[in-house]
């Protein structure tokens, strides 16, 4: 409680602190004690308490659309493609290491991670890299669930579903008859495919974009699909199947970034489209015109090849952190480099019979609802303000050598950008793993301290409105005098240090599994539970303010070049992650357009002075 309380401090006013002080008092003398034995008992009952609370509150009761507000967006280094057998092979190639990959899971020697720092060594729980393939989100009217794949059934068949140009098709990848496919046979199927789909008659329904619609409106739309057998047919089968290959089709430059002058790093171009081009094809497919119905949003695994080259992934969240995602894909990339191109002779192997289209029985009804869908989509598609930007002055590097943590220092640099912005800070989210206990997922950062904001202050004096203040309390004639504080660089290395270790502190404790947002969401759900209703701590004003994330960032480190986004988890508010190279950042900023507060560019261009004047009072 008094963590919460040391939270609270710096994003409310007194009035509202004061008032919740008073609620948390009361909580902590009744029911508080019972219901943290509540929470103690089921403890020992569960193999992790808090795993289904948190599932339920992070993702299963969200009743918002899965693109840009939940499903993350990832890039990968970008291929050479000249020909169509190009995309085929890299793809065959891509499916035949995640067909490896599952070989691997189902002979139970997926290596054991361990803990690379703070407490060295200690096992991480591996439960999501088994719900990766095989797994999807089913939409449901009053909460959504999750499809697993049932991990003792290791020989069934496996398939998977390969989108192009919004056409479906379910490609058997291991049978009982003809075992695992080879490499050339994947190919042969994928480059039936991509020559079937641009040749056909007429497009298909829509069917990707109801996955994009809010989820009780989905969950209505998938209940009248169900009523015909053969989409529920094909719904099983998106559902068990591995994963979807979505095969694309370029986005415009429209989608270029808007980006500020100085930025001239962030311009990675590809043909016509820069990183913030290819971001935006990961995360939601550029709007029902370029891919958005190329896809199935429910689906865990989504990964994406577009005929440039462009190609990466789209996953749902629920199942897993991004991390065990990047770590898949990047062993398999970092394999297929290891392997020369054969040379494609245009012969494939014919003798398998062509993958199944799968066809839609569309009621009149749910015509309707996709063209309202597609109106939706590219609505919300217009409305992201998305900006991929490299940090190039330097990276993790520098920031090792200045003796910090480069998360903390990020982090810092996070809070300053915003304070340099607004003037205030704001309730911060930032993912941390608790992998260390068995079905952890993560706990909560919450880098907005009152040494952050006491450090950011001392940072903008001089600087507008944002100009340190201080009154001399002691004396009753200087009491009226108001006398600017002029820091200098000693006393900001100071503030800053003082800052640093607290975010470490902050950092450590999460990670440790003494964060503070598990607890606290397993006391307001036991309130539920054993009371009845939600206690007033947490409907109270300072509670909303504590979870109404303005700034929804997280680490997601990359070791090939690649990096992955979301957008904001609230309207006014900003998705910032980051991957923190030796001697750059990579940062994706979001915000949406309608915010009139709001603008990822903005955001970035703060974010690149708040680094650069770190370096200088760092330096040396
Ligand atoms: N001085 C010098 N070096 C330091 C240092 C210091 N004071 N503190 C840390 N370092 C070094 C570390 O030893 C480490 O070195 P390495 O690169 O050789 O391994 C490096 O800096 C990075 O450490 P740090 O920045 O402190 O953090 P981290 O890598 O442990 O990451 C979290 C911190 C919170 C991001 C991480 O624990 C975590 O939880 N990651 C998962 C986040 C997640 O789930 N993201 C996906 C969301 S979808």
């Amino acid at each position: 409680m008094s963590e919460y309380l040391r939270v609270l401090k710096p994003i409310v006013t007194t009035q509202h602190y004061e008032r919740t002080k008073n609620i948390v008092k009361q909580f902590s003398a009744h029911p508080g004690p019972k219901l943290h034995q509540y929470l103690v008992d089921k403890r020992e009952a569960e193999d992790n308490w808090a795993y289904n609370y948190w599932l339920n509150d992070m993702y299963m009761d969200i009743p918002l659309p899965l693109p840009i507000n939940s499903n993350p967006g990832m890039v990968l280094p970008p291929r050479k493609f000249t020909t169509v057998h190009d995309v085929a092979r890299f793809a065959a190639r891509i499916i035949d290491g995640i067909l490896e990959h599952k070989e691997l899971l189902d002979s139970g020697n997926l290596p054991q991670e361990r803990a690379a720092s703070r407490e060295k060594n200690q096992p991480l729980c591996m439960a999501q890299y088994y719900r990766l393939l095989g797994s999807c989100r089913r939409p449901g009217i009053e909460q959504d669930s999750q499809f697993l794949p049932d991990l003792q059934n290791k020989n069934e068949t496996q398939h998977i579903i390969v989108c192009c140009r919004n056409q479906m098709y379910c490609v058997v990848v291991k049978a009982d008859q003809i075992g695992k496919l080879s490499e050339d046979e994947i190919f042969s199927q994928l480059l039936y495919i991509l020559s079937d789909a641009p040749c056909l008659p007429k497009l298909p329904p829509m069917v990707g974009l109801l996955t994009a619609e809010p989820r009780r409106l989905w969950a209505k739309d998938h209940e009248t699909l169900l009523l015909d057998a053969q989409n529920c047919r094909n719904i099983e089968l998106i559902e068990k199947s591995l994963i979807l290959l979505c095969l694309d089709e370029l986005l415009p430059p429209a989608f270029n970034a808007r980006g500020f002058h100085g930025a001239s790093s962030s311009a990675h171009f590809t043909g016509d489209r820069d990183e913030t081009n290819m971001a935006h094809e990961m995360i939601h497919g550029g709007g029902s015109e370029c891919n958005t119905a190329n896809r199935w949003f429910d689906k865990t695994m989504q990964i994406i090849i577009c005929n440039d080259g462009t190609w990466g992934l789209c996953y749902e969240h629920s199942t897993s952190e991004g991390i065990a995602v990047v770590l898949l894909l990047e062993q398999i990339l970092n394999k297929i480099d290891e392997i020369p191109s054969p040379e494609e002779n245009g012969i494939t192997p014919q003798h398998l019979p062509p993958p199944e289209r799968l066809e839609w029985i569309i009621r009149p009804e749910l015509e309707k609802r996709i063209q309202q869908a597609r109106r939706d989509v590219d609505k919300r598609i217009e409305d992201l303000d998305f900006y991929v930007y490299r940090y190039q002055a330097y990276g993790k590097n520098f920031i090792k050598s200045c003796k910090v943590s480069p998360d903390v220092y990020i982090q810092l640099a996070l809070q300053l950008a915003y304070y340099k912005l607004y003037g205030f800070l704001v309730s911060t989210y930032e993912s941390a793993s608790t992998r260390r206990f068995l079905l952890g997922r993560v706990d909560c950062i919450r880098s907005a301290s009152s040494e952050a904001l006491e450090w950011a202050k001392a940072m903008c004096q001089g600087e507008g409105a944002n100009v340190a203040l201080e009154s001399d309390k002691e004396d009753e004639e200087n009491s009226r005098k108001v006398s600017f504080s002029i820091y200098n660089k000693e006393q900001l290395r100071e503030l800053f240090r003082t800052a640093a270790t607290r975010q470490t502190e902050i950092m450590v404790q999460n990670i440790l599994g003494n964060g503070i947002d598990i607890p606290l969401l397993g006391l307001r759900e036991a309130s539920r539970e054993v009371e009845g209703d939600f206690h007033e701590l947490f409907t109270d004003e300072c509670y909303k303010i504590a979870n109404c994330f303005l700034l929804s960032t997280s680490q997601v480190a990359c070791t090939t070049n690649s990096f992955m986004g979301y957008g904001p988890v609230t309207p006014r508010g900003y998705g910032c992650s980051y991957n923190p190279h030796p001697n750059e950042i990579i940062f994706c900023v979001s915000a949406f357009y309608s915010a009139d507060i709001t603008s990822a560019t903005r955001y970035a261009k703060s974010l690149q002075d708040s680094l650069d004047i770190m370096r200088d009072l760092l330096e040396n």
